[in-house]
């Protein structure tokens, strides 16, 4: 059967940036440290604890199947031409990768490849804080939207997504 993926996209310039700021403050207040990629180094080793983190995420996205082997997402994000590791947000606890935000940038919009945090954490707001922070990224490089799309299951993706002013993408 044909899944119905549910669409969504947040216009830029409506985003409620204070409201959301919040969330990034109340993580560093609990000791979790926001940061990306490109600032921690986009080395071999962290793309590989990045594929690990992702991967462990990704078992828990409804009707997601086998995930990816290292060599797969290497071609599809590190190579692919929307890839910038400014745009990758990580949440560390610590030494732990417990969350990413990752994005790829394309001709007037940015799209979420992947958002999850470790079972651990969910619940915490750490996903909004990583998307909040990303945001930064996201108006640097002049996208007046943020595209994403799931499986109509994924109900804790749609509403978190819904939460931050995601609406049904225009139908095309
Ligand atoms: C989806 C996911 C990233 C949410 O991460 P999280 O850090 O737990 O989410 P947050 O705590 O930031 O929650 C944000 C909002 O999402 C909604 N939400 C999150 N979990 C929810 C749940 N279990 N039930 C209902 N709403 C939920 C709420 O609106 C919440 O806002 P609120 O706390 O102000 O009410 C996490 O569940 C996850 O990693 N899932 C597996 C991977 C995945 O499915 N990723 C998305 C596909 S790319």
């Amino acid at each position: 059967m044909t899944v119905q993926w549910v669409k969504l996209e947040l216009d830029v310039a409506a985003f409620d940036a204070p409201r959301f700021e919040t969330y990034v403050t109340r993580c560093h207040a609990d000791g979790i440290r926001l940061t990306t990629l490109a600032e921690l180094g986009d080395t071999p080793e962290h793309r590989r604890a990045l594929y690990e983190l992702n991967k462990e995420c990704s078992a828990d996205i409804p009707g997601r199947g086998e995930f990816f082997s290292f060599e797969e997402y290497v071609e599809r994000r590190f190579e692919a031409d929307g890839y910038d590791p400014r745009g990758i947000v990580i949440a560390l606890d610590g030494d732990d990768w417990i969350g990413l935000a990752a994005t790829s940038v394309h001709e007037g919009f940015v799209f979420n490849e992947m958002t999850g945090v470790r079972a651990g954490h969910r619940g915490r707001g750490i996903s909004i804080a990583m998307k909040t922070f990303g945001m930064a990224f996201v108006r640097e490089r002049g996208a007046s939207t943020v595209r994403t799309f799931h499986h109509p299951a994924n109900a804790n993706a749609i509403a978190m997504n819904r939460r931050m002013g995601f609406v049904d993408a225009a139908a095309t």
